[in-house]
């Protein structure tokens, strides 16, 4: 054997994807691409905003002495400036460029994170469902990831969560607007759990972390507000990314936010920017790097409302068919409950039908299925008569 049992291990447990994809791939060799309703993936297919486009290739264009070279490990001090004035002004802190670290991604800033915070074994929760990488990156750090269920509308159920707390918990990921729920975490929810993680914090003796992961936080629906962890408990560690609101996932490209009011302010940015040294990661993508810095404070985004008529598109035809689910306010996904009591055969009844989705088992929570809405209107009107025989073979319509 020449790979470890450990990564092994989560090959197979991450083998749903794989599986998933393996039968998508089946399906468009035999029945065409463009039979094939896939909805399991969630890559952003709106084009980036006109005038971040338009810098990139005045960037891409620029030439100069080492304008290629390594950057800082922290990232070039007018992107982290950038991002530092587009929080200050959305969310009204006092952030200073060395609030931030450039990173590569909202999944790198995860990573970066957690590599600096967990002593081996230290336990992180997440709420169930939860995205699945999560599990792999507290692993990846030798951490032990601890599910927690949230309540019938998907928000976190804080005494759950109060009584999943020991001295071992380093931190608490949450993740609003949700991937795979679509919902948006209100004011009155952060508030109460910024109250049980003072709690905690102050009788386990160190801080708890919360880990606020909003790659989403542009993508909000019906002009719902969208707070952030960060306004409401000091020790927050925000983890975003320019893949969504910008379209740019392939890119690379987002930072990490430590709250100014984080007792350990110095010291995680110490051991975050160091663990983006060592992880591999070395800087943040350098061009992108310099995007930001001419684009982060401005307030771009892709156009929510082209995302939310998608929503509105597939919600409304597959509630009128009988599928139940909390509708989303945020994101690009839908998270209804199967029709049968085993989601992976639904799931299976929807490949019949050429429709690609997402067992809820792969998120922690069996019985849901995972729609992604990053697809265009005409690959959801095409679907819906596949959706709407699945629904009758299930027996929910008539
Ligand atoms: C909830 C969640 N967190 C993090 C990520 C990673 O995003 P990024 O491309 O910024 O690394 C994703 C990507 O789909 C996601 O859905």
């Amino acid at each position: 054997m020449s790979i470890s049992n450990r990564m092994l291990q989560s090959i197979e447990r991450g083998s749903w994807i794989r599986r998933m994809f393996e039968q998508g791939r089946r399906l468009k060799v035999q029945h065409g691409a463009d039979k094939v309703f896939d909805f399991s993936l969630g890559n952003p297919d709106l084009d980036p905003p006109a005038e971040v486009l338009a810098v990139l290739a005045e960037e891409a264009a620029r030439t100069g002495h080492m304008i290629h070279s390594y950057m800082p490990n922290a990232g070039l001090q007018e992107a982290r400036e950038a991002v530092a004035a587009g929080y200050n002004r959305r969310l009204g802190l006092d952030l200073v460029p060395d609030d931030v670290v450039m990173t590569s991604g909202a999944a790198g800033a995860m990573n970066i994170t957690l590599k600096a915070l967990l002593e081996p074994g230290d336990e992180v929760i997440g709420f169930v469902p939860y995205f699945a990488e999560y599990t792999f990156y507290v692993d990846n750090h030798a951490g032990t990831f601890v599910p927690v269920p949230t309540d019938a509308t998907f928000l976190p159920d804080l005494p759950a969560l109060e009584a999943a707390l020991t001295p071992r918990t380093k931190a608490v990921i949450v993740n609003s607007p949700n991937n795979p729920t679509g919902r948006l975490y209100p004011a009155a929810l952060l508030e109460g759990l910024a109250a049980v993680l003072t709690r905690a914090s102050a009788r386990f003796g160190h801080p708890i972390y919360l880990i606020s992961d909003e790659p989403y936080r542009a993508l909000v629906y019906d002009g719902l507000p969208c707070p952030s962890p960060i306004a409401f408990y000091p020790d927050t560690l925000v983890a975003s990314s320019h893949s969504k609101d910008f379209s740019l996932a392939g890119e690379r490209i987002g930072h990490l936010v430590i709250s100014p009011r984080c007792a350990a302010r110095a010291q995680v940015r110490q051991g975050t920017i160091f663990a983006n040294r060592i992880l591999g990661f070395v800087n943040a993508n350098a061009l992108m790097q310099r995007v930001v810095a001419r684009t982060a404070g401005l307030d771009l985004a892709v156009d929510p409302a082209l995302y939310q008529r998608r929503r509105d598109r597939l919600s409304d035809a597959l509630h009128a068919m009988g599928y139940r689910f909390q509708k989303p306010e945020g994101a690009f996904y839908l998270f209804p409950r199967s029709p049968l009591p085993d989601e992976t055969r639904f799931c299976d009844l929807l490949l019949e039908e050429l429709i690609i989705a997402v067992p809820g088992s792969g998120f922690g929570l069996p019985g849901f299925f995972r729609l992604s809405y990053a697809v265009e209107d005409a690959v959801i009107d095409s679907a819906l008569p596949g959706f709407e025989r699945a629904a009758r073979r299930a027996g929910i319509l008539a």
